[in-house]
């Protein structure tokens, strides 16, 4: 309960989010063990296979339980995926986050076009994406990693931050891309998802 209520404080707050996962207490194989519901959606390990659902493999854990905690409260919604966060008890949420964030990203196979990885680049350093999501953009804490995202998924969620649709617990993604273009939305995806 003390987890839930820091949660609401936090997002009440605005506050950076520094959230007391307790991932050194999950219990990895009854992460894996509940994964088995996920994965049919997210892929295998957590590599997912469909450009519209993300891959959750190699994802930091504290990023990967604090949105399972959004989907059940309702914050964050999705047809698809709300259903199955519903249920899942804290314990279960830490114990899932410990088993996808130990999981190995597939690295992706394509590569972007050098332009657009040039342009994707500069963008990523002047809008600060790699201030927050880290130098080679691998996530840390309750920000998540970014290279090697499924493309389509990327691009959805930027242009859901810049139409204020997308959830956003303390409104610095929302800020953070309403500069930027369509344009720079569809480069930026192209570039992040071809990221090794
Ligand atoms: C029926 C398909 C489906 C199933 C099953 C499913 N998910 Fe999802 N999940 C999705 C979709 C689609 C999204 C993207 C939602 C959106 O666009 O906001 C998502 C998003 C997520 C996210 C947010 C990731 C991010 O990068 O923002 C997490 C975490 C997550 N799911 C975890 C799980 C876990 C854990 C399970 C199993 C308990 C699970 N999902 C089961 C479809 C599914
Ligand atoms: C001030 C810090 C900050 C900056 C700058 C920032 N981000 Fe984020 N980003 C976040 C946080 C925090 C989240 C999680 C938001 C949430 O779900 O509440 C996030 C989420 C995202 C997501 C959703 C990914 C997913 O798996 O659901 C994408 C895509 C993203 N950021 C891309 C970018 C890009 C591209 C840039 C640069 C144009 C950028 N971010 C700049 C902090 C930042």
């Amino acid at each position: 309960m003390i987890f839930v209520a820091v949660v609401r404080v936090a997002v009440g707050l605005l506050l950076a989010v520094t959230l007391p996962v307790s991932v050194l207490a999950a219990d990895m194989a009854a992460g894996m063990q509940k994964a088995q519901t996920c994965v049919a959606c997210h892929g295998p390990e957590g590599n997912s296979a469909s450009p519209a659902i993300p891959s959750l493999a190699g994802q930091p854990a504290q990023f990967i339980a604090t949105q399972l905690v959004m989907f059940r409260e309702g914050r964050r919604k999705d047809a698809q995926m709300s259903p199955f966060a519903t249920g899942l008890a804290n314990a279960d949420l830490n114990n899932l986050a410990a088993y996808f964030a130990a999981q190995k990203l597939v690295l992706p196979t394509r590569e972007a076009p050098s332009a657009t990885a040039e342009v994707g680049a500069r963008l990523a350093q002047q809008f600060n994406c790699t201030q927050c999501h880290g130098p080679a953009l691998m996530g840390q804490q309750h920000i998540p990693r970014l290279a090697g995202q499924q493309m389509d998924y990327l691009k959805t969620q930027l242009l859901g931050f810049k139409a204020s649709t997308r959830f956003d617990m303390d409104g610095q993604m929302t800020s953070a891309v309403q500069a930027l273009s369509e344009a720079d939305i569809a480069t930026l995806a192209d570039y992040l998802s071809a990221l090794k």
